[in-house]
């Protein structure tokens, strides 16, 4: 195992896209940012220096921070930001994990231009669980902004109504000839060879949209989610949440009845008020690089993969339901078999009084203010960071230790909502004793519509071992459960009307959020956190802060 030491020096950059020349945040005056490549049991060092006129922090999305909590990331909750001009270093080894995963920044909306890849190859020696493929490659589905997304995000919150939503949807940052604008320049080219097999690192950095993607004509195998093998399964539509990551092989066909295919992105949402239908391409060129370039009218007119329907949730269920893991010797699945406790979050949206500063109108729902919440608590960012707290066992007037366990009253979750969808707020957590076995199931809700929500654990890979439609049956719904190869991810989408449960062991100690990662609901507040306690044995403790963590005043 190696140390590779990296550093991210975030400054601002000019970036054109359709037709709009701004400065935006970046890495190393990149983006979308650089790409890490690792082996298991790496360490990492990333030195971070912020350069910009705004808060930064960064989060290695699925990196499981095995008692290195202090390199999570996100802000007020494992640290304080860094502050312009102040710099920080990340410091982790990556265990037990391969495949896909990646970085971006965690901090309000700027994870929209910092953000990039994070390759786990395995040990030196090790094989694939699937053929070697001709040539790797990370895709980045992401989106794009004309405006500055905090300055959208700073708007929904001042008057109380839904962000506007983005101009394009992008491939590795571009966003491809379906948009005004856009030249053959701004199309993502992905060059193949007739017969060859492709290992696409698909990872759905958008900030609000969970998509569908296709290739026209290809069949692509779905072999890796979030960092674990799964059982090979053929897909032609896949479905990508915000947060997840999935490989797959595209083999390349021997004889291509057309030099160029159509890769393409749509959304999937029943989301309530606007969102952006468009679906956007990329392209899958035959034949060598000196080939005359197409022009971005050819682009626009290559047939499209087959997508499902913006609302297809069927066809969501079906996909999801592909996923196993390899539960084999040399990858053996550990799912917990019994529960120390029990937990049931409805999750949804909801809304706040409106109390507008402007001029006493909201554009929430019924004059209200949108807000977001599980078991009917809207998280309250604190103003320190909550590990910080915990570490100095400091918590007064920082959390409380009340998270709900379930809600309050019970409901018909995806019937007709109750009168009042106001919410409550809180910084509140669960402690867990160090090593309990937790079951959380997460239940959509229907305050004001049902949708999706993609739930990120961190610190933590756990096991979905359970979903459904309408309201979870404790009665029926526990003995359908797969205890034998449920896939093992740190993202789950909570099905529109339904639930999942999923079951994880807190070994790792510290202060871990669980958020919906459409970054509008998180901004909302759908979000909470589990304060993991130190076990007993030496190397069961979360060690002191690094010198170097930032403070909050
Ligand atoms: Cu990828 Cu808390 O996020």
């Amino acid at each position: 195992a190696r140390t590779r030491r990296y550093s991210f020096n975030v400054t601002m950059a000019t970036v054109a896209r359709l037709c709009v020349t701004k400065s935006v945040p970046t890495v190393n005056g990149r983006f979308p940012g650089p790409k890490l490549v690792v082996r298991e049991g790496d360490t990492l060092v990333i030195r971070v220096t912020n350069n910009i006129n705004n808060n930064v922090t960064f989060h290695w999305h699925g990196v499981r921070q095995l008692r290195s909590g202090w390199a999570d990331g996100p802000a007020y909750i494992t640290q304080c930001p860094i502050r312009p001009g102040g710099s920080y270093v990340y410091r982790f080894t990556v265990t037990g994990q391969r495949g896909t995963l990646w970085w971006h920044a965690h901090f309000s909306w700027l994870r929209a231009t910092l953000y990039g890849p994070l390759v786990i190859l395995p040990p030196r020696g090790v094989a694939y669980p699937f053929p070697k493929p001709h040539r790797e490659l990370p895709l980045l589905l992401g989106e794009w902004f004309n405006a500055d997304p905090e300055a959208v995000i700073k708007q929904a919150l001042q008057t109380g109504g839904g962000p506007n939503v983005s101009d394009a949807y992008t491939f590795n940052g571009l966003p491809g000839p379906t948009y005004n604008c856009s030249s053959s320049n701004d199309t993502f080219k992905l060059r193949v060879r007739p017969g060859k097999t492709y290992l696409l690192r698909l990872i759905n950095a958008a900030l609000n949209d969970e998509l569908f993607f296709g290739v026209a004509n290809h069949t692509l195998t779905v072999v890796q989610a979030d960092a674990s093998y799964v059982k090979p399964f053929a897909a032609t539509a896949l479905v990508i949440s915000p947060g997840q990551t999935m490989d797959v092989l595209l083999t390349a066909a021997a004889n291509p009845s057309s030099r160029s295919f159509a890769i393409a992105v749509a959304p999937y949402t029943n989301t309530v008020g606007t969102f952006d239908n468009t679906t956007a391409v990329a392209v899958l060129e035959y034949g060598a690089a000196s080939s005359p370039p197409q022009t971005a009218a050819a682009l626009r007119s290559l047939p499209l993969p087959s997508l499902p329907a913006y609302n297809d949730t069927g066809a969501v269920a079906n996909f999801s339901a592909n996923f196993r893991s390899l539960a084999s010797a040399q990858y053996p699945a550990r799912v917990p078999r019994t529960v120390d406790r029990h937990f049931f979050f409805a999750v949804g949206l909801g809304a706040d009084p409106c109390q507008s500063p402007v001029n006493g109108t909201c554009q929430g729902p019924n004059n209200t203010r949108f807000a977001a919440s599980m078991n009917n608590v809207s998280f309250v960012m604190p103003k320190t960071s909550l590990l910080q707290a915990h570490y100095q066992r400091r918590y007064n007037g920082v959390l409380t230790a009340n998270f709900p366990a379930a809600p309050r009253t019970p409901f018909n979750y995806t019937g007709t909502p109750p009168n009042n969808t106001f919410v409550t707020h809180g910084t509140r957590v669960v402690p867990l004793r160090f090593n309990t076995t937790v079951e959380v199931v997460l239940q959509d809700t229907s305050i004001l519509g049902a949708e999706s929500h993609p739930l990120h654990l961190h610190g933590y890979d756990f096991y979905v071992v359970g979903t459904g439609f309408g309201n979870y049956d404790a009665g029926n719904d526990t003995a359908k459960y797969n205890l034998v190869d449920p896939v093992q991810r740190n993202t789950i989408s909570v099905p529109t009307a339904g639930w999942v449960a999923i079951r994880f062991v807190a070994d790792n100690p510290g202060v871990w959020i669980m958020h919906c990662h459409l970054d509008v609901h998180l901004s909302w507040g759908l979000s909470m956190a589990w304060l993991v306690n130190d076990g007993p044995l030496p190397n069961q403790k979360l060690p002191p802060p690094p010198s170097d963590i930032p403070m909050c005043s």
